[in-house]
C-alpha cells in the first residue's frame, strides 16, 4: 500500500447496514465526514433521505439526521457500487447471526462481495458488527476477488460496536474507549484518527484484528456466564427461603464481588456471542447458556405454583403478560422471553392476553395473543419487560391473584398489602 498517500485528509465513509447500530454511527460520523448510509431496505433508505428516523427510542438521532441531511454530509442509498466507488473507508455493520448454534456470517460476506465493485487502492474495510474470532480476516479472499491484494492495496480492521439501542449515540461519542485492531500500521493510523475524532474517550489499540474481535465477544460471554451464576444463586436462595436481592446486595458491598441480576438473557447480543466461541472445551459457557434459557421453565413453574396457591388451575385461568419486547422501553423482539414463554404457556391452555406500550396491533398477532390493557378478570399478571410504565401499575383490583415479576419491577412490600401472591425470579 502507498504509505505516503494520506487519505486522512480525504476521508469519505460508507456505513453498510443502517439499522439500530449502523444508523447512529453514520449520523455521528457525518458530523465530521462525508458519509453514505447503505442498506438493502429500499423503504428505509427512502425514509432516511426524507429525514424520517425509524429508531424513535434513540435520543438525539432525529436531530443528527436532520442536521446531516441539511449539511449534505449524509445520504442513504441501496446502490452498493455507488457507495463503494464514492468512499474510501467501508464500515460493515450488518447482522451477524447464529443458526443452530453456529455463526452465520452470510450477510457480512454478501456486503464484502458488493464492496469489491468499487474497491480502490488504499481503501480500508472495517467490520464493526460483532465477529467470531478470526472471521474478519476470512473476508480477505472475498475482497481480493476485486483483483487488489490485501495489504499491498487495501487495509482491514475490526472496531466492534459496544453499545445498545437507547444509548448508542452517547456510547459512540464517549462512554468508553473504542477498541481497534488493524492489519497494518497505515490502516491503524487512519482508523485511530477517525475514532478519536468521534469518541472523546479515545481508543484502545489491540495487537491484532483477532484480539479486537475477542474483546466484544468476551464482554458478552462474561455477562452471560455471570447472569447464569446469578440465576443459580437465586435458586439456592429460594431453597433456603431467603431473599436473593438482600444477599446479592450485601455480597456486592465487597469490591471483588459483582453478582449480576438474575433473569432471562434476551436481545441481539449476549445470547448469541457465546456460540461464537463455544466448543467441546468450553463447558462453562455452554452450561451458562442452558441455565439462562431454562429461566423460561422457572417462570412457567412460578405461574403454575402461584395459581395453585390460590386454588386456580392454570387451564381455567386468565393470564395477562406485560411486555413483549426483549427489554424495557426498547422496541426490539430479538430473542425476547415473550416468545418461548407464550409458546410454553399455550400448552397449558389458559386464556392469554398481553399488553406492551410499545407494540402495534400486528405485534400481538405475531405472538398469537390478544391485546388487553386492563386487569379485569385477570388471575395472573406476568411482567416480562421492565417498561417504565409498569413501575406504577394500579393493582387495586380484587381479582388479581398472582403476579410473576421476572424483572423485579414492582415493590414487593406494597403488593403484599393487596393480598396478591408475588413471585420474583
Ligand atoms: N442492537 C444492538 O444493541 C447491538 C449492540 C452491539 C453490537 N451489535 C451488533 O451490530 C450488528 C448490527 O446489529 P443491528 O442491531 O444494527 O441490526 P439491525 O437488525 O437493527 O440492522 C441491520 C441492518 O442491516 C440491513 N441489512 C441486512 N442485510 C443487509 C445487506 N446484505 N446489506 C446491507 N444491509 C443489510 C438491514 O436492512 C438493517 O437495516 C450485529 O452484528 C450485532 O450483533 C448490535
Amino acid at each position: 500500500m502507498n504509505k505516503n498517500k494520506d487519505i486522512s485528509k480525504d476521508i469519505r465513509i460508507s456505513v453498510y447496514g443502517q439499522g439500530k447500530m449502523g444508523l447512529p454511527l453514520a449520523q455521528v460520523m457525518a458530523q465530521y465526514y462525508k458519509v453514505i448510509g447503505v442498506d438493502v431496505n429500499k423503504n428505509l433508505v427512502e425514509n432516511l433521505n426524507k429525514g424520517i428516523n425509524p429508531i424513535k427510542d434513540e435520543p438525539g438521532l432525529s436531530e443528527l439526521l436532520a442536521q446531516n441531511l441539511k449539511s449534505k454530509n449524509y445520504e442513504a442509498t441501496t446502490d452498493f457500487s455507488y457507495a463503494s466507488k464514492n468512499s474510501n473507508i467501508h464500515i460493515i455493520l450488518v447482522p451477524t447471526l447464529i443458526k443452530e448454534n453456529k455463526p452465520d456470517l452470510s450477510i457480512v460476506r454478501d456486503v464484502a462481495k458488493k464492496i469489491i465493485n468499487g474497491l480502490k487502492k488504499n481503501d480500508i474495510i472495517i467490520t464493526e458488527c460483532t465477529m467470531p474470532p478470526g472471521s474478519t480476516e476470512m473476508l480477505i479472499p472475498v475482497l481480493e476477488e476485486s483483483g487488489l491484494k490485501y495489504l499491498a492495496y487495501f487495509g482491514l480492521a475490526h472496531c466492534p460496536e459496544r453499545t445498545m439501542t437507547g444509548t448508542a449515540i452517547r456510547d459512540i461519542t464517549g462512554q468508553y474507549p473504542k477498541i481497534i485492531g488493524a492489519g497494518d500500521e497505515r490502516t491503524l493510523k487512519i482508523v485511530k484518527e477517525i475514532y478519536e475524532k468521534i469518541n472523546n474517550k479515545g481508543t484502545i489499540v489491540m495487537s491484532s484484528i483477532v484480539a479486537a474481535e475477542m474483546v466484544k465477544v468476551f464482554e458478552g460471554c462474561y455477562r452471560d456466564v455471570n447472569i447464569a451464576l446469578a440465576n443459580e444463586l437465586s435458586y439456592v436462595c429460594e431453597k433456603y427461603k431467603v431473599n436473593s436481592e438482600e444477599i446479592f446486595k450485601a455480597a456486592n458491598s465487597q469490591p471483588y464481588c459483582h453478582i449480576h441480576n438474575p433473569g432471562y438473557v434476551g436481545g441481539h447480543c449476549i445470547p448469541y456471542y457465546p456460540w461464537f466461541v463455544i466448543d467441546e472445551n468450553t463447558e462453562l459457557m455452554r452450561t451458562a447458556r442452558k441455565i439462562n434459557e431454562n429461566v423460561i421453565n422457572t417462570l412457567i413453574m412460578d405461574v403454575i405454583e402461584g395459581l395453585n396457591e390460590c386454588n386456580v388451575a392454570i387451564r381455567d385461568s386468565n393470564i395477562l403478560i406485560l411486555g413483549l419486547t426483549f427489554r424495557g422501553d426498547v422496541y426490539e423482539f430479538e430473542h425476547t422471553p415473550a416468545k418461548p414463554f407464550i409458546e410454553k404457556l399455550k400448552k397449558f391452555n389458559p386464556k392469554i392476553y398481553a399488553y406492551d406500550p410499545l407494540c402495534k396491533e400486528d405485534d400481538y398477532k405475531k405472538f398469537g395473543v390478544k391485546f388487553k390493557n386492563d386487569f379485569k378478570n385477570i388471575d395472573c399478571v406476568v411482567i416480562l419487560a421492565d417498561h417504565k410504565e409498569f413501575k406504577n401499575l394500579d393493582l387495586n383490583l380484587k381479582n388479581i391473584k398472582v403476579i410473576v415479576d421476572s424483572r423485579g419491577v414492582l415493590d414487593k412490600e406494597k403488593i403484599k398489602d393487596y393480598g396478591i401472591v408475588y413471585k420474583r425470579l
